[in-house]
């Protein structure tokens, strides 16, 4: 495992710009996996740059999201989808069939699940995947509990991340979908290469017990000490409980 610890938020947001740029240029049909929330936001930005100066190019690249919202269609502005659209694909140029975001208003959710896990397999697997951290330790939407599920599957959120992703939805947590997709743990380490990008203090804490922690389902980010090529890229705050 590889801890940087960056002087600030935007440092890191541009060091994973960097990992992700450097990995795409050496193989142009690069699988990645990707997040959402407000972490990854200046990567998305960087990246973006990066193209508009015809420094990048994600023409041949492939994306598998992380995880969607049940009950929300692709064009819903809330969606992952309509975020991933707004952040990145649509500023990159990916072309909608090589960027995958599980539909949370597929009528079959399991078969959405299953599919997904299929299309994953037959783009040979994630060489590198950018994930994020909750507060209460979850990655993708892995919500901490008694188990884990391995594969993509169908997850009931906890109050405390509806509460964390309320403010599309009015700032309101009662408004937020109850339900989820979301890679499982297997399928995330899964993944040739993770980088986890944490910044601000509020994560401090779920950051040190990550890190320096037991493996544990009550904290589903601590699985990616089992991975043999993790980096964490974090700013001052996020790393300031770590001894
Ligand atoms: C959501 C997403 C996660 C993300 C987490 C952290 O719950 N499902 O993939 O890592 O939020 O979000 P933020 O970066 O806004 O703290």
């Amino acid at each position: 495992m590889r801890i940087t610890v960056c002087p600030s938020a935007t440092a890191a947001s541009a060091r994973a710009v960097r990992r992700i740029a450097a990995a795409l240029h050496r193989d142009p049909s690069l699988v990645l996996s990707l997040p959402t929330g407000r972490t990854p936001i200046e990567v998305y930005d960087g990246l973006a740059r990066l193209v508009a100066r015809g420094r990048l190019d994600f023409s041949r690249a492939v994306t598998f999201n992380l995880d969607e919202f049940v009950g929300l269609a692709p064009d819903d502005p809330r969606s992952y989808r309509a975020f991933m659209g707004r952040h990145l694909f649509d500023r990159v140029g990916l072309p909608r069939r090589r960027a995958h975001v599980l539909d949370g208003a597929a009528r079959d959710l399991a078969g959405e699940c299953a599919r997904f896990e299929r299309a994953i397999e037959a783009a040979g697997g994630i060489d590198l995947s950018l994930v994020g951290i909750g507060l209460n330790g979850h990655v993708g939407f892995n919500e901490p509990g008694p188990g884990l599920v391995a594969a993509t599957h169908r997850v009931k959120l906890t109050s405390l991340t509806r509460r964390a992703n309320a403010k599309p939805f009015g700032g309101d947590p009662r408004r937020v979908p109850r339900e989820a997709l979301t890679m499982g743990i297997g399928t995330i380490l899964g993944a040739r290469r993770i980088v986890l990008l944490a910044t601000g203090r509020s994560k401090a804490r779920v950051v040190r017990r990550s890190i320096a922690g037991p493996v544990t389902t009550w904290l589903p980010a601590s699985f990616l000490q089992l991975h043999a090529d993790v980096e964490f890229v974090l700013d001052r705050d996020a790393a300031s409980r770590l001894g």
